[in-house]
């Protein structure tokens, strides 16, 4: 039966990377999911044959409550809220490690051979805890349970260095008398705390990037105790978790222009949501309609539409590619430029549009349309504000500054669909809005855009 499982393992292990692989592309995104799925569900069949470790009865029970409870979150769950569910699978995630390594001391009545199973059994109970209590925190700040903005106190990162430092002293300790349970839940107190210590300094702005160095943490916890279960297929899963997590927290990084040292200890964001009127500055908009939308159209040879988390926000997304379906058929070229960070998580903007039906060819990276914008008729914001705000470029006290943007202000025309003057995620004001060749088009957008839809067919 072993080799059947390690050959099993083997599967999985192959389907898991090739389907990592398979997600790199819009195009086979879905058929990796599918290879993931399919190696997840052999691993775990495979488990639960080979190893006589719990009455199926509890088995079974867990996984119907842990499906269902699973199921309905997932297909309940709004595109924009998705954030906070990765938040809570990657918490329960780490838990889930913290409990299997200590069951499996419990198992061996404190007996354990080896130092590298005793460094593994602790690692993974610190870090299983500070992603399950982590986790919880970006949840809560991201749902609005708790402020958005960075909660710091003096000495707080010396009060988590010596949180770490305890956690090593009780390891040592817990290493020379493996019989004191004590120890252990301890370091499950300590992590607990660290977890909220650590993530609580840090901004809802930058709590996706928080998301996925957790998601990363909650591989690693995987994989540490896989070594403790001496499980081939855990430490395999784990640690391609751990590395593709910490891949994308630098991809999310490299795109705000941030280093991770300044997302996790830099204390930047605020509440988003306050209005240029609150900068004490008297500064004008001039009010446009979809009508004088579509005269614009009517003149336009290229346009290039900026999508934003307000398009998530308001599911604007069919009928904005039915407003770009018609200025095409009116000879206008039409394309999408994509911000990495546009919307709350990576990739938002792909699936948003991808759901709509858009051509992949029509969606053009950041770095390969910018030099088009001087020769764009009309750039049209739909709901996005951060990733076209100039103040990145220069204003140097700005949470913005340095993050890459699309450089909208430099098309002829530029019309911006939101509710109001207020401030994107990361709480700047945006000067644009105020330009003489920017048109302000008030109002939700999926509501503007249906008006620009029948404007468009009334020309
Ligand atoms: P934001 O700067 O957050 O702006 C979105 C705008 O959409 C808001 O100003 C809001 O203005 C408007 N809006 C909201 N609901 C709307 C609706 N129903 N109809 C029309 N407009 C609506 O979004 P962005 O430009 O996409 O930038 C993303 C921000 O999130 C950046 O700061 C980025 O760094 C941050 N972030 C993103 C990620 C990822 S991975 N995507 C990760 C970390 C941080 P009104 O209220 O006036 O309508």
């Amino acid at each position: 039966m072993g080799t059947i499982t390690n050959v099993v393992y083997l599967i999985a292990s192959v389907l898991f990377i090739l389907g990592l692989k398979k997600l790199s592309s819009p195009k086979t995104a879905r058929t990796g999911n599918m290879y993931s799925l399919v190696g997840m569900l052999l691993a775990m069949v495979i488990t639960l044959l080979d190893q006589g470790i719990l009455d199926y009865t509890y088995i079974i029970a867990g996984m119907i409550i842990g499906a269902a409870i699973g199921g309905i979150a997932a297909k309940k769950v709004e595109m924009t809220d998705m954030p906070q569910l990765v938040a809570l699978f990657n918490g329960f995630g780490g838990i889930a490690s913290t409990f299997v390594a200590y069951s499996e001391y419990v198992n061996q009545n404190g007996v354990i051979n080896g130092e590298d199973i005793v460094i593994s059994l602790i690692l993974s109970l610190l870090i299983g805890t500070v992603t399950f209590t982590g986790s919880l925190i970006a949840y809560a700040k991201l749902q609005g349970i708790m402020r958005g903005a960075p909660i710091v106190f003096k000495g707080q990162t010396v009060l988590n260095a010596i949180l770490l430092v305890g956690v090593v002293v009780l390891g040592v300790m817990f290493e020379m008398e493996s019989t004191f349970q004590a120890y252990l839940i301890a370091i499950v107190v300590i992590a607990a705390i660290l977890g909220v210590t650590s993530v609580i300094p840090i901004g809802g702005a930058d709590m996706p990037v928080v998301i996925s160095l957790l998601n990363s943490y909650s591989g690693l916890a995987a994989c540490a105790t896989g070594f403790v279960l001496t499980n081939n297929v855990l430490i395999i899963a784990g640690a391609l978790v751990g590395a593709s997590g910490i891949i994308l927290t630098n991809i999310m990084c490299v795109a705000m222009n941030r280093s991770l040292a300044n997302v996790l200890f830099g204390a930047v964001g605020v509440e988003g949501g306050t209005s240029a009127a609150g900068s004490g500055e008297q500064k004008t908009v001039t009010r446009y309609t979809a009508e004088d939308a579509a005269m614009i159209f009517d003149n336009a040879e290229s346009v290039i539409i900026v999508p934003g988390y307000g398009l998530a926000v308001a599911q604007a997304q069919h009928v904005l590619e039915e407003l770009a379906n018609l200025l095409e058929e009116r000879g206008i070229k039409v394309r999408y430029a994509i911000n990495p960070v546009a919307g709350r998580m990576p990739g938002h903007m792909n699936v948003l549009l991808a759901e709509a039906n858009v051509s992949y060819e029509k969606l053009v990276e950041m770095d390969m349309i910018n030099d088009d914008f001087a020769d764009t008729d009309v750039a049209l914001v739909i709901g996005a504000n951060d990733v076209i705000n100039p103040a990145a470029r220069y204003k140097k006290n700005s949470p913005l500054y340095g993050m890459p943007i699309l450089d909208c202000d430099k098309a002829q025309r530029v019309m911006i669909v939101k509710r109001s003057l207020s401030t994107g995620f990361a709480g700047e004001d945006n000067e644009l809005f105020y330009d003489d060749k920017t048109m302000m088009m008030f109002g939700d957008a999926k509501g503007m855009v249906t008006e620009m839809v029948k404007a468009v067919k009334e020309l």
